[in-house]
Parts: structure tokens; sequence; C-alpha cells
């Protein structure tokens, strides 16, 4: 696919539904008692995933665009499959379903695509071992097999700052008998599974850095209004900022504080974004606005290790604002960037070197020395199958001079199958 470049971004959008909430919302429809009602699903491969996923375990999915209706089965209503369970590329769903899978009965066994099977599972095969449930991986990768037993609670600290390990956790939890079970995070992370338990009545202490969860008999089926996706919304935030006069506004976008990272750092750049009509999105309270961005020039920045949960699926569009701004930047504490969809410190850095920049690498982040002005581009970027560096690529395509050709453009579809169309129909070409 050939990415030309754009002289401006203007118009109005709305992005898909919240990844990370779509595949809560599905993993907790599925085990809750009775009909759950979702509006403002993200349609995506991974979504879908889940969906498929919590299907093949008894719950009844109906998914109808952005609609979606899940016939729960109960806490322990969830049937061992004679199959594998495919995770596709979704990593929220292999950490998250063995969260509840611990507590069914049965033996299940996940797996996952390329991607997904080289990436660690023993980050949440540790805690749950250590709740009793009997869990195995292959070599610390997919294929992964539970099977649930007796649990009993925990206070798990977590090595590295994780959503998805702690979410397992949690829902681990729910099938603990005593008392709570509690996270320990170094860093807050992202906190939708906590908020989703509370709408769906478990009991929860959402106290920062240390949330618990205690044991549940059943919960409530959920009516959830999902918020547009941050993540999605970032590669139009980022472009309308380097295109000079464009004018875009984000309509219903989640800005929930533990995800809106990217917001804060380019402000702190000198991004001109205001954020109005904050409202709650129904059941679960997730906070959402409407956003304008206005183009502006950048300044450098440093992204220290306590930011980067708060953006970490937006680093890769960093690095390309970082390079584009006036200054040095320098990421570090992003090391959990190597074990994403890609080693995101190698394929950001591969991906740009066709547009004539130049990102120095670090076990744990990056630097970029900036030049504020467009890239030459021409190249071809790889995309390496990843979603997020084929969205980097189109805005790196966007911002250049002479356009890029993007390998492997396709990988949109595990998040945001429409990107492309929608971002065709913003951008003024000449
Ligand atoms: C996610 C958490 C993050 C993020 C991923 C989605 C989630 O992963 O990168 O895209 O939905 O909880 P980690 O928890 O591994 O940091």
């Amino acid at each position: 696919m050939h990415v030309a470049p754009a002289v401006s971004l203007r118009g109005d959008l709305a992005v898909p539904g919240d990844k990370s909430i779509s595949h809560r919302a599905l993993l907790l429809g599925a085990v809750a008692d009775g009909e759950s009602d979702f509006s403002g699903f993200g349609t995506s491969e991974d979504t879908l995933a889940s969906a498929a996923a919590v299907q093949v375990l008894g719950a009844d999915v109906d998914v109808d665009r952005e609609r979606v209706r899940v016939g729960g089965v109960g806490l322990r209503g969830l049937r061992a499959p004679g199959e594998p369970i495919d995770c596709g590329n979704a990593g929220t769903l292999m950490r998250l379903l063995p969260g509840l899978l611990v507590g069914q009965e049965g033996r299940f066994e996940l797996v996952g695509d390329d991607s997904l099977s080289r990436r660690p599972l023993d980050r949440i095969a540790e805690p749950l071992a250590r709740m009793g449930a009997h869990v195995e991986t292959t070599d610390g990768h997919a294929p992964l097999v539970v099977e649930g037993g007796e649990l009993e609670p925990i206070r798990y600290d977590l090595p590295v700052a994780s959503a998805q390990v702690k979410s397992c956790v949690l829902l681990a939890g729910l099938y603990a008998s005593g008392g709570p079970t509690i996270v320990g995070e170094p860093i807050s992370t992202r906190d939708h599974t906590e908020r989703l338990l509370d709408a769906a009545g478990a009991r929860v202490r959402r106290k920062p850095r240390a949330p618990a969860v205690w044991p549940a008999t059943r919960l409530a089926p959920l009516r959830l209004e999902i918020p547009g996706d941050f993540s999605a919304a970032a590669p139009f935030i980022l472009a309308a900022t380097l295109l000079a006069g464009s004018k875009l506004r984000l309509h219903g976008v989640g800005i929930n504080p533990t995800r809106t990272g990217f917001l804060v750092v380019l402000e702190r750049m000198g991004a001109r974004i205001s954020v109005f009509h904050r409202r709650a999105a129904g059941a679960g309270g997730e906070p959402v606005a409407d956003l304008e961005v206005e183009a502006a020039e950048l300044v450098a920045t440093e992204i220290r290790p306590e930011e980067v949960p708060g953006l970490v699926d937006e680093l890769p569009l960093f690095a390309l604002a970082a390079a584009l701004a006036r200054g040095e930047s320098v990421v570090t504490g992003a090391q959990e960037l190597r074990v994403k969809e890609s080693d995101r410190i190698e394929t950001v850095k591969d991906a740009l070197r066709p547009l004539g920049i130049r990102i120095e690498t670090a076990h744990d982040g990056f630097r970029v020395r900036g030049v504020p002005s467009r890239p030459k581009g021409g190249g071809v970027v790889d995309t390496a199958g990843d979603h997020r560096i084929a969205m980097l690529g189109a805005v790196a395509g966007l911002v250049s001079r002479e356009g890029v050709a993007l390998k492997d453009a396709e990988s949109v579809a595990v998040s945001f199958p429409d990107f492309f169309a929608v971002l065709d129909s913003l951008a003024l070409r000449s």
C-alpha cells in the first residue's frame, strides 16, 4: 500500500470502541448471570477472537456491528471445548482469559499466532500457580494449558507494570476462597478491569497501585457504552498536530487518565489539543470527551519510566513526534516495548529509517534528535505485521515529502479495520 503525503488533516471522526474495554466486556459478560449489552463495541480481529473464544466456552454472543449482546453462563459456567482456544494475535485475551479459566472445571488449551506465541506468558503462569491453579506454558510461551483447582487469595506484587497481568490476577481472585486478592503495582496501569468488576457488582477496592478484589458468587450483567479507543485516536491526533493547517475533531474518545499519557506528552511538546464536552460513559463510568486538534510546532521532551504505562501503545508514535520536534527527546524505562506484537524498539527504528529518521536505541527505550521539517520519505516501511507500526508508517507517509510504501499494511485490522479509509477521508492532498 502507498501512503501519499498530505497537506493537512481536516474534519470530524469517531474512532472504534476501546479495544481493552471491548475484550474485558466480553470476558465479564460471558461469566455474568444473564444478558449483557454493549454499544460502541470495537469490532476488530482482536476483539472478534475474544468473541469466538467465549462462544466456544459456552456463552452466547451476538455481534451486530457496534452492538454486542452476550448471554452469560455464570461465574463457574464455562465449559472446556474439545479443541484449543485460538487467541489469534490478541495478547489481552491470552493473558486475561486464564484468570477466568482457573475457576472452571476441566482443562483448557490456549494457542495464538506466531507473534503471540513469541510473547511471554510466565508473567501470568507464575501468580496463577501461586494461587493454586495448574498452569503450564511451553517454555514460557503459548500453547498454554490451564486447569482449575482450589484457589487461595494472594497479594501479588507485579514485577513489571502490566495491566494484563494485574487483570488476570484480579479475575482469578473472584474464585479464591477467603479474603481479598491484592495486586501491588510499581506504576499505575489502565484500570478498566477494576471499573468493570465494580459495575458488575463484585467487591473491588480501587486503590491506586494496590487494587483488590474479593471472591464472588455471581456477577451482574453489564450494560455499557464503550468509549472510543484513545490508542486508535492517537495516530490522527499526531498527524493533525504535524500537518500545518489541520483542524480535526474526534468525538467520544475515552480519556481515562491511565490511558492518555500521549496527550499529556504532546501538550508538553507544544501541541494544541482542546478537550471538551467531558462526560462519563454509562455503567463503568469511563471518562469520555471530544477532542479538537490543530497543527503546532513541537519541542523535544523526555519520557520517564513512571510515564510509560500511560502511553505504552503510543510510544511508536512518540518516536515520530520526537523526530519532527526541535531538540533531542529520550524515552527510558520502556523495556516492555520489546515484548509487544513486535519488538517495538527495533521495529520503530527500522520503520522510520527509510524516511531518513535515525533512532538511537537502548535496551529500555530510545533517543531521537528531531528536525522540524518534513522527512523525505519515498522508501518502503516494514510494519513487521504489527498494527501499531502500520499506523506509525501511515502517519509518517502523510507527513513526508514523497510518501511511503507500507509492507503488510493490512495488520491494522487487528485493532482498526477501517483505519486507512478514515485517514483518506480526512487527508487533504493538495
Ligand atoms: C493492555 C495492556 C497493555 C497494552 C495492550 C493492552 C490491556 O499491555 O500494551 O495493548 O488491555 O490490558 P501490558 O499490560 O502487557 O503492558
